[in-house]
């Protein structure tokens, strides 16, 4: 089993690339940039990681990302992450960044797409991967200085294949977002929201009645609404869970109670997903496994959990069905 999930082609489509920077390179650009970290140390950065949620978990992620300043070290992030997925045979890849992280510090929005955009392209040459990126705002600041970061990025809108909506849900629904939203439609982006992470399914209604997300992020709540559960298995609403993620922010106690199973279960079109992984213990290989180990998931479920994902990807109609053959050749291969 092991190996069948190591060697699955697979896709990712919910990572926040800020959330993929290892302490070990936080230091590294850090000390280049002379910008001064709370952290001594990395093993004190490591032992920061204590999060019983997700406001916890974001004082110390936007503390880390203060490091990036130039378009170097937007292109080493993204590399550093791109390589390592590469080894875990992840062919496709949606990046969220969160432009407001960094553009609230100064630093332009060009020199923070540039550096992303040009790992995405070297991906795409070297490691014959397809890639999307996905410009997340962040729903703790207001709709003002969302429609502000949408307008900075419509030069740019050609590489940039959707918008989506990340930071503290509590207190922040998507509603709040809605002429972002439409403007970003008229303006060709594709939208996602993350909702219903610790957020009630209210926000998982808003995400698909108000923005029109195509996928929601997360999702995992909207078990407690039976009529929800069938909106989203009649549009096939993709949910792009993270196992991982989910217990280390205590949105489950421990993995043997996440409803990642009952979500497949029920018709759902689940995916699998690592959302930070340096934050939250591991890449795409580790949440698969950590979800197989507790929930006794079958080459079936895992089968499904990766078609899932290609199905649901913002790619074209024949890189995806490139994509999903692969797929059925390597289970011919493994059966
Ligand atoms: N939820 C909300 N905001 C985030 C997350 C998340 O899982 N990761 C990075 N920003
Ligand atoms: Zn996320």
């Amino acid at each position: 089993m092991e190996t069948f999930i190591r060697n699955i082609p697979k896709a990712e489509l919910h990572l926040h690339i800020e959330g993929t920077l290892e302490p070990e390179l936080m230091f590294a650009i850090g000390e280049r940039n002379g910008v001064e970290l709370r952290f001594g140390s990395v093993e004190d950065v490591r032992r920061a990681y204590e999060f019983t949620n997700l406001q916890d978990f974001l004082d110390i992620y936007y503390e880390g990302a203060k490091v990036l300043q130039e378009e170097q070290d937007f292109y080493d992030l993204t590399w550093a992450y791109l390589t390592k997925v590469h080894e875990q045979n992840v062919r496709h890849v949606e990046i969220f960044f969160d432009p407001q992280t960094h553009t609230d510090r100064g630093i332009p929005f060009e020199t923070v797409v540039s550096g992303i955009h040009r790992a995405l392209g070297d991906a795409e040459t070297a490691l014959e991967m397809s890639t999307g990126l996905i410009m997340c705002f962040l729903r703790h600041l207001s709709a003002e200085a969302a429609m502000e970061t949408l307008e900075m990025a419509l030069p740019f809108k050609e590489w940039i294949i959707a918008v989506g909506l990340d930071s503290s849900e509590i207190g922040h629904p998507p509603e709040k977002f809605v002429e972002v939203f439409d403007r970003a439609r008229e303006e060709g982006f594709l939208t996602v929201a993350h909702a219903g992470e610790e957020g009630p399914p209210e926000f998982i209604w808003q995400a698909l009645d108000f923005l029109k997300a195509g996928r929601i992020d997360h999702g995992v709540r909207c078990v407690e609404d039976d009529r929800l559960v069938e909106r989203l298995r009649d549009e096939k609403i993709a949910l792009t869970v993270c196992p991982l993620s989910n217990v280390k922010l205590c949105v489950f106690d421990a993995m043997e109670q996440h409803n990642l199973k009952q979500l497949l279960d029920l018709g759902l079109r689940a995916t699998v997903n690592s959302d930070d992984p340096s934050y939250f213990g591991g890449y795409m290989n580790a949440n698969f496994l950590a979800a197989q180990r507790a929930l006794g998931l079958e080459k079936e479920d895992i089968y499904r959990l990766v078609r899932n994902s290609f199905e649901a990807a913002f790619v074209g109609e024949e890189r995806k069905e490139a994509l999903i053959q692969e797929l059925d050749e390597y289970m011919e291969g493994a059966a």
